[in-house]
Order: structure tokens, then sequence, then C-alpha cells
């Protein structure tokens, strides 16, 4: 050890040892942290516009509160009066006056707090005499109400979904009973009395039911399920059947349906859903039942509504209405998720939402009852009235009491050893910063993934990084990176063969770093010294012929915990391992059941403990309801180290991953930046194959960095930017950047180095050294710059096109907990 390093060394632990005594005063419980792909940016309200009027930016409305997230919206037809006369909490319901007329009354579904729950929304048209101006404001009086309690889900915690109101009756989805089986659902159908909380759950144990839709009379609901062959794993459209019961007791069950979603009803004997169709268009359907025939799936006439050549999907109806529906269109034109309606009679399409906010996606739209207005949810971003703030660290209700857990703003979260600074990975750039927000630095440009602290040498990072610009993307090596000393010299490479070294994570007395290399053909577990690398000394801990990976070295340095798909090769089943440094004592922690998911091992500070994430509770929503998600059945779990006390801590239908262990329990206090812009969510990426011409599959190209970018450019420059990509011909491999701002264009298109943003650069580089065509082009744009700059934030931050990105089989292998 050169003396330089044993002083620091020394300085360090000192150091080490009064952070660890103050936060021993405060500590009363442990933390985990995760990140979950684009949630932090789903600032989702609930908007309306009318459905015979021409759409434009003034008839529509935000109905929601414009802070929390708000989605999947119903809108009732029992009067206001009745819904409040039925509300528990008397304390909620402090209407303006009792004779104020509601001018609309929502349910919907809403995460605030940690919690996800149903609220009442009902807005009145009050009028409120501003103390500042002396001029009377039209200003809506709003009373929010959760419908339900903590006492209906059995005190648990649990994701709620899709509701919607039959006569006295919440109908919904929630996810608080166990199903106890690997790899199944829990999600079902429950209905609650709004008066006295008596609950009753409709579907029935065993199996999972989805996208619940009551019939206009209240006499049936319509489900997606599996019914008891349960999920196969799916994570694009998934091949459920429609089931329908009564929802009064739930019996006379009986499949309608084979292969198809999101039902909803016109009347008793009408309901339209989505499949997708043999031409692989995701399509609008109509199920008629017979009058005078029992109902089952083979006397049911199906037909086809929606023609192909785009994707139609989340069709939405009112009572009574044969004139038209609502659903959501991807269309090969545009990149973005929009509402329109179709006229069933003429069978055309009338668009609503590209007219308003033509760069941004819509989710899930519903009519009101009398027809007259079409809801859905979308971002509300700065100019559509709301305020969020961006949260680095977002509280999570957990299910244990001296457990918290939070929702990191970055992937592969992790504290550092002393609990006062988070490291995370954007894809490319590691970043570092405070925990309570401040002082956020990109420590490095690199593109890497799996980040660990050494547990002794404060601000020394270990990460996986591909050489800079590479374009072979397996080259990967474990680098060291000390984040105080952010000159160009901070990183020491510690693998040098780039055959896949990744997941670093240090052994407890800083000497050694287990990680995992693909350098004999198959990825296996090794062990290298913490300074010199794989110079000073190389210890292969597992060989064989599958892949071992993700591994974290225990607090006592007695064990390894990792992920491996040894029982069953190349399966793309991943299960969690233990094993000893030495190389004795390999043993399977849990199983995921048949081809599950189970990944990324973190251990808690005591060592009894191993926090990781899993397909193990299923999926708990139609994934083509939400924005992306690579694994959207991902939920937190812990396990004790000998298999014993599993637990679920996370619900909800987004993909949590890579958990870790804080060394210190954190107060369940959200914490804020106002760090970035909102709404940079990508549409599910399956939706983006759009068949083309001549019956060639068309994928619009580009990249998340496309976007960051030129947020980035506008940040730096102060000016506008806007980019797009083309579509791209598969075989022609061609890109078109198209910008409005020339100064930003033409650093971008001349620039070779990494000075200015390395996130483009990179890219652009790698594309070009892929022998792509990639051509800049200048978009003429009138006006001021500023100005302009200002109103293009919020569609340029909602600017979504396919996820391309030369890591990308790596992020699927490695960072999602796909495989
Ligand atoms: C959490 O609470 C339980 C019971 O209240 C207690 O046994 C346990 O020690 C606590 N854990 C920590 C880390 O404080
Ligand atoms: C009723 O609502 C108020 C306001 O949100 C809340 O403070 C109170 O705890 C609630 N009471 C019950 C019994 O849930
Ligand atoms: C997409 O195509 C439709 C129908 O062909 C057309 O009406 C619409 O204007 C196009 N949208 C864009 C954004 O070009
Ligand atoms: C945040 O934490 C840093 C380091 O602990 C501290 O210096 C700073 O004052 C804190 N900032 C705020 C706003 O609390
Ligand atoms: C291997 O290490 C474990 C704990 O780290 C220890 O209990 C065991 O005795 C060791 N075995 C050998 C053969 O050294
Ligand atoms: C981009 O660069 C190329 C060559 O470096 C140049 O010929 C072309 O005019 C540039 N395009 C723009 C739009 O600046
Ligand atoms: C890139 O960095 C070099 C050296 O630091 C500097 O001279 C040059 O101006 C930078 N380029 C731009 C466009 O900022």
């Amino acid at each position: 050890m050169k003396p330089q390093l044993l002083h620091s060394f020394l300085f360090q632990f000192f150091l080490l040892c009064t952070a660890a005594s103050e936060n021993e005063a405060q500590s009363t419980g442990e933390t985990i942290v995760f990140t979950t792909l684009g949630r932090s940016d789903y600032a989702w309200d609930i908007f309306t516009l009318p459905s015979s009027d021409p759409p434009n930016p003034s008839n529509e409305h935000r109905i929601t509160d414009g802070v929390s997230v708000n989605f999947n919206g119903h809108l009732p037809s029992s009067p206001s009066s009745s819904i409040l006369s039925l509300l528990r909490n008397r304390s909620l319901i402090q209407a303006p006056s009792p004779q104020a007329p509601t001018g609309l009354q929502l349910i919907y579904v809403t995460e605030r707090n940690g919690m996800t729950n149903i609220y009442y929304d009902a807005l009145y048209c009050g009028v409120l005499r501003s103390s500042r101006s002396r001029s009377a404001l039209e200003t809506p009086v709003r009373v929010q109400a959760p419908l339900l309690g903590l006492e209906e889900s059995k005190h648990r915690v649990s994701m709620k979904d899709r509701p919607s109101l039959s006569g006295e009756n919440l109908i919904y989805v929630s996810t608080h009973e166990d199903p106890g089986e690997p790899r199944t659902s829990w999600a079902a159908v429950y209905s609650t009395h709004l008066g006295t909380g008596l609950t009753r759950r409709l579907t029935p144990y065993g199996v999972a039911d989805f996208s619940p839709a009551v019939s206009p009379s209240g006499v049936w609901t319509a489900v997606a399920s599996y019914g008891e062959d349960g999920w196969d794993g799916e994570v694009e459209e998934l091949s459920t059947n429609i089931y329908i019961f009564l929802t009064r007791d739930a019996t006379n069950r009986v499949k309608v349906v084979e292969h198809g979603g999101w039902p909803c009803w016109v009347d008793d004997s009408t309901l339209y859903f989505h499949r997708k169709s043999d031409d692989q268009w995701m399509s609008v359907y109509k199920a008629t039942f017979p009058k005078d025939k029992p109902i089952l799936a083979n006397s049911v006439k199906i037909q086809r509504v929606t023609p192909p050549g785009l994707h139609a999907f989340t069709p939405a109806t009112s009572p009574g209405n044969h004139m038209f529906i609502a659903l959501a269109t991807r269309r090969p034109n545009s990149s973005f998720r929009h509402i329109e309606l179709f006229d069933t009679v003429k069978n055309e399409f009338i668009e609503l939402t590209r007219h308003v906010s033509p760069t941004t996606h819509h989710f899930n739209p519903f009519i009101s009852p009398d027809s007259a207005q079409v809801g859905y949810h979308k971002c509300r971003g700065e100019n559509n009235g709301g305020q969020t703030s961006q949260l680095l660290l977002e509280n999570v209700k957990s299910p244990v009491a001296n457990l918290s857990l939070f929702r990191v703003d970055g992937s592969f979260p992790t504290f550092s050893t002393a609990g006062d600074r988070i490291a995370y990975v954007n894809f490319p750039g590691i970043y570092v910063v405070n925990r309570n927000g401040s002082n956020l630095r990109r420590v490095s440009p690199l593109n890497a993934f799996a980040i660990a602290w050494d547990t002794v040498r404060k601000g020394i990072l270990y990460t996986s990084a591909g050489p800079e610009f590479s374009s072979e993307s397996t080259e990967v090596d474990v680098v060291a990176i000390d984040v105080d000393n952010v000159d160009g010299s901070n990183h020491r490479r510690l693998t040098v063969n780039g055959k896949n070294n990744a997941f670093p994570s240090p052994s407890p007395d800083g000497k050694r770093i287990v990680f995992r290399s693909g350098r004999t053909g198959h990825k296996n577990l090794y062990i290298m010294d913490a300074i010199e690398g794989e110079m000073g000394g190389l210890q292969k801990l597992t060989d064989g012929p599958w892949t071992d990976t993700m591994c974290n070295w225990s607090p006592d340095g007695d064990w390894i915990a990792f992920a491996s798909d040894r029982h069953n090769p190349g399966s793309g089943c991943f299960e969690l391992y233990l094993i000893h440094p030495n190389g004795t004592g390999l043993r399977r922690l849990i199983s995921s059941g048949k081809s599950g998911r189970t990944n990324h091992p973190s251990f808690s500070p005591d060592g009894k403990t191993i926090t990781f994430t899993t397909d193990y509770g299923g999926i708990s929503a139609e994934p083509i309801s939400n924005p992306h998600q690579f694994g959207p059945y991902g939920e937190i779990y812990t396990i004790k180290l000998d298999g014993s006390d599993l637990k679920r801590l996370t619900h909800n239908s987004y993909e949590d991953g890579t958990p870790s262990w804080a060394p210190v329990y954190i107060s369940q206090v959200d914490v804020v930046w106002s760090k970035r812009t909102q709404c940079a969510f990508e549409d599910c990426h399956w939706l983006n194959k759009m068949s083309g011409g001549r019956g060639t599959m068309v994928e619009p190209l580009g990249s998340v960095s496309l976007n960051l970018l030129a947020s980035a450019l506008l940040w730096k420059r102060n000016c506008g930017g806007f980019t797009r990509a083309s579509y791209v011909l598969k075989g022609y491999k061609q890109v078109i950047v198209e910008m409005d701002n020339l100064e930003a264009l033409s650093i971008i298109n001349g620039s070779h180095s990494d000075n200015i943003s390395i996130t483009l650069v990179a890219h652009i580089l790698n594309i070009r050294n892929r022998n792509w065509n990639i051509q800049f082009k200048h978009v003429a744009r009138t006006g001021n710059c500023v100005s302009d700059m200002l109103s293009k934030l919020a569609p340029i931050a909602d600017f979504s096109i396919n996820h391309w990105n030369p890591l990308q089989h790596l992020l699927q292998n490695d960072m999602m907990i796909g495989y």
C-alpha cells in the first residue's frame, strides 16, 4: 500500500467511525432503496375533452389535483349527493354549500403518500374572492375523498386499480391477498359497499383477474383473466380471456371470449375488448351475446372493429351508446399514444388529443355516462397547470413498520457506506448526490451499470463499464472511480480483457472484489484484488456452462449471494444462490418456480436478510395500460438467509428493480429535488412495431438519449432545440436527427469529441461506427428562442421513441430483472 493511500485509509476509517456512531443514535430500523423504470416521470393527471366539439387546448380540462399521480378514471352515473352521503368519513365532506352545483365527479386511482388508493373527487363551480385583487375568480372547489381505508384490504399494503361504481358498490382490483404460489398474480377483483365498507372478493381463489368493467345495469362484471392456467411470463400483450360473472355474488362465472383484454360494456349483451390480431395489429373487437341461448364462448358473436394499419386498444364505451367508442391508438406516423373516437356507424376514427397535445402520450380513455365527455390521463407537464416536485427519494409505504422503502430517481441506486450519499447510473454517466438531494454531480461519463461503494475507502465506487464509445457492446470491464477526485484521472480499470466483467461487490474488509466474468465463454464468478485488480490475483469462484451473475458480498464476509440459471442453463430462469468466498457451502436460497426471474440480491446490514427483485407476484395489470416497462412484474421482496420469512414489499404494475440496502435508517419522508424535466417516459416498445408498406416491419429508431440530449442542450444553451428521429426501415439503417436550433445542430453534427454532450455524441458515434447513415436536418422555426424553449420543454420531455442503445442487450441481460 502506498503511504498516501494508507494515510487516506486511516483518515477515512476515522470518518467512518464518527459517521457510524452518529447514525447509530438515530437508527430505529432499516432502509431499502430501489428503482422503477420511468416512474419518477409519471406526473399524471386526468383530463377531459368534449366528444362533439372540435378538440382544442381551451376545451381540455384537468380534473384531478395537479399534484399526485392520478390515473385510470371513471365517471360514475350516480348523483354526487348519493355518493357523498355514503362516505363513512364525514369530516371529508365539506362541500362548499349543500346547494352548490357539482360540475363534475370522478373516481380514479391515485398514488400519493407512498400508497395507491381509489379516490372520489367532486368539483363544484364555486366563486372565490381573491384577497389580493378585488375580482371574483371562477375557481372550482374540489372535494377529494378516499373511497377505501386500510380495513378493506385487511390493513395490508396493496395496489388498487380500475375502479368503477355500481350502485353503492365500488368494484376494483386489489393485490392484498397472497395466493401463496410462486409466479402467481395477486390481482383480484373486489366489491366494497361504500356505506358499510363490507368487502367481498369476486375473483375465485386460485385465479387472477384484471381490468374489471361493470355492465350498465350493474348485473354483470367482465374481467380479463388467465383462468386457472395462470400467467406464463408474458410482458407484452397478455394472452388472457374474457370472463363475465354476476356482480352481486360472483356466481355464473363463464368464459365469453377466448383471447382478449380490457372489456367494456355498451349494454348487457354487448361488450368491446382489445386483442392482437393475426396481422399483428392491436385492434378493438366487439362481442355480442346471444339473446336466446346460454352465454358461452362459442355462442358469442365476435367482430373486429378497428382496421389494420394502426394499433387501437384500451376501448371505452358509455351506456347505450351504439354510435361511438373511445380508444387509444398508435399510428405509424406518430411516436405518441393518442385518444381517438371511433364512429361505429361510419367506421371512422375521429382524432382528439393529437389536436391538443401532439407530442404527449395519453392513456386509458373513459366516457361520461351522457357520452358528452371523454376522459384520459397524461403527463400534466409544466403548461398543463400542475406543479410537481420531482423526488430523489420517494417514500413508498412499506408493509414492515420499521423498514423504510424508497424509490430512487436513478438506476442501480446505492448508498455510500456512511449512508450520506447515493450513487446511481443514468445510461450513460454515473452520478453522486447527497441523500438530501444537494450536490448532485456526474462523477463519470461512462456508460456503466451496477455500482457498489467500497466498504473501507471513502468515495471509491466500483462499476462495470464498456470502453468509451466502443462499438462492441459486450466489452465490459470493472472500473474503480474516485468520486471525490473528478479530474479525469479518477478511473482505474481492474479487469483488463473486456470479457463482460461486471457486477463488482467488495468484501467487507475492502481487500477483494467478487464479480462475474464471461471470460471462459460462460458467465461465472471470480474474486480479485480490490486495489491491483485481476493482475493482483484472481480466484475462480464458480465454474460451469451456465450464468452466475449479480453477486453481492455479505457484511460479515461469510457469504456471496448471486443469481444463476445453473438449475436450467439457458432457460432464462434465474434463482438466488449462496456460496462461501472459499467456494464451499453452495446452496439455493429461493427457487422462483417454472421459468421464474429472481435477481439482484443485496444483503441487509446485519447480514441476516436479502432483498431482491422477482416475478414471484406475477403481473398486476395489463402492461398495455402503462408506459413501457421491461419487466412489469418486478417487485421487491426480502427473505431470511435460512430461506424463511419471504416478504413482498412493493405492489404496483411497474418494474421495481435493483434494490439495495442502506447502511442507515432513513425516516420515511420524501426527499425533493428540482433537478430534472418530467414526462421523459416511453410508450410500450412493442407498440413501436408497425407494419409498413410492402409488408416490411418499420421500427421508429432513436433513443432515449436523443431526448435527454435535447434537454441537456436546452439547459446548456438556454435556447430552443428540437430533435426527432425518423422511422427506419429495417435494413436501411438510417436515422435523421432534426433540430430547429442551428447552433446545437452544428455542434452535434461537427463534434467528434465528448465535451459538449457526452450523451448525444456517444450515441451518434455509435451509430456511425455501425455504418448507419445519420443525417442532420435543420427545421426552420420562427419566434423568440427563449420563450420557444419554455413552451417546448414539456413536449420535448415527452419525446418518446423506440429505445435504442448500444448497450440494449446488456440492459436486458443485467440491469432489468429479465435475463
Ligand atoms: C423492528 O421492529 C421489530 C419489532 O418491533 C424489532 O424486533 C426489530 O428489532 C426492529 N428492527 C430494527 C432494526 O430496529
Ligand atoms: C377522515 O379524514 C380526515 C381528513 O383527511 C383524516 O384526518 C381523518 O383521520 C379521517 N378519519 C378516519 C376515521 O379515517
Ligand atoms: C397521420 O396520418 C393520418 C391519416 O393518414 C393523418 O390524418 C394525420 O395528419 C397524420 N399525422 C401526422 C402527425 O402526420
Ligand atoms: C444536505 O446535506 C449536506 C451534506 O450533509 C449539507 O452540507 C447541506 O447543508 C444539506 N442541505 C440541506 C438543504 O439540508
Ligand atoms: C469456508 O469458509 C466458511 C465461512 O466463510 C468456513 O465456515 C469454512 O470452514 C471454510 N471452509 C474451508 C474448507 O476453508
Ligand atoms: C454536417 O456536417 C457535414 C460534414 O461535416 C456537412 O457537409 C453538412 O453540411 C453538415 N450539416 C449541417 C446541417 O450542418
Ligand atoms: C472541447 O474541449 C476543448 C478542450 O477542453 C476546448 O478547447 C473546446 O472549446 C471544447 N469544445 C467545445 C465546443 O466546447
